[in-house]
């Protein structure tokens, strides 16, 4: 991954890029940005990308079913989480994508994908992630719940380095998903997400479920046990812990 790199001073949004030269692109090719003038959250949620930060999508072309596309999200969440882990401070993922240190959140994940019947043409896999921002780079709506690498080392962090590590940790978690059956991914994320087992709110387009979050099916979707007993497994959505 990342063999060729599409780099950019400014961009609308990586993601909106990638698609764009996605079709001519070989797969692992990257688009990075210093400083996005309308990121993208999930959900069409607004992502702040201020200079500071890593603003990267990868173009994938795994040849894998559409309904499997989620999961890439959740090998994201965990190279990323890996890689943060790996200096030393306590990356956990909240379902489905966000990597938080203390409780708040430092990176956020957007897939997007297109397909030809069920077959998956390419994914791109977009990649926030908070490194060298200030907490008063971020506006004050947004900033209770987030936090930065420099923030919670202390440090100015190589943004480089830490790209090169992050490449290559994708990479690894790529192969293994393409190489190897889903569950062992899945078990290394279960082991660092601080869901499962808390009382959740989550919200999608047309609801709200309230439950206990107790799993996550194969193709990554929150399995929710209500008041009622009953489970429901919810594919995309707005997970909210009841408790901090
Ligand atoms: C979320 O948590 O809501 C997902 C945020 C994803 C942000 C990244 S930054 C690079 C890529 N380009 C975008 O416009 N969004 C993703």
């Amino acid at each position: 991954l990342g063999q060729k790199i599409h780099y950019f001073e400014e961009v609308s949004s990586t993601n909106s890029v990638a698609k764009e030269i996605a079709a001519s692109e070989e797969e692992g090719s990257l688009v990075i940005a210093e400083v996005q003038k309308v990121g993208r959250g999930r959900m069409g949620r607004e992502w702040i990308s201020p200079h500071g930060g890593i603003w990267m999508s990868v173009i994938l072309k795994p040849g894998i079913p559409l309904r499997h596309a989620s999961r890439l999200t959740l090998v994201a969440g965990l190279a990323v989480a890996n890689v943060i882990r790996d200096m030393g401070l306590d990356a956990r993922i909240k379902w489905p994508n966000d990597v938080r240190i203390n409780g708040k959140k430092v990176c956020g994940i957007l897939t997007e994908a297109k397909a030809e019947v069920d077959r998956v043409d390419y994914v791109i896999l977009g990649i926030g992630i908070n490194v060298n921002m200030e907490l008063k780079d971020i506006p004050e709506s947004f900033r209770a719940g987030s936090t930065t690498l420099k923030v919670e080392t202390g440090k100015h962090i190589r943004r480089v380095s830490f790209l090169q590590d992050l490449l290559f940790e994708l990479e690894q978690q790529y192969i293994r998903f393409k190489t190897q059956p889903f569950s062992q991914i899945l078990n290394d994320w279960l082991a660092l997400s601080d869901t499962i087992g808390r009382e959740v709110k989550v919200t999608t387009p047309s609801r709200i479920i309230e439950g206990k979050a107790v799993g996550v099916t194969p193709d990554g979707a929150l399995i929710i046990r209500k008041s009622d007993d009953t489970k429901e497994e919810i594919i995309a959505g707005r997970c909210i812990y009841a408790r901090p």
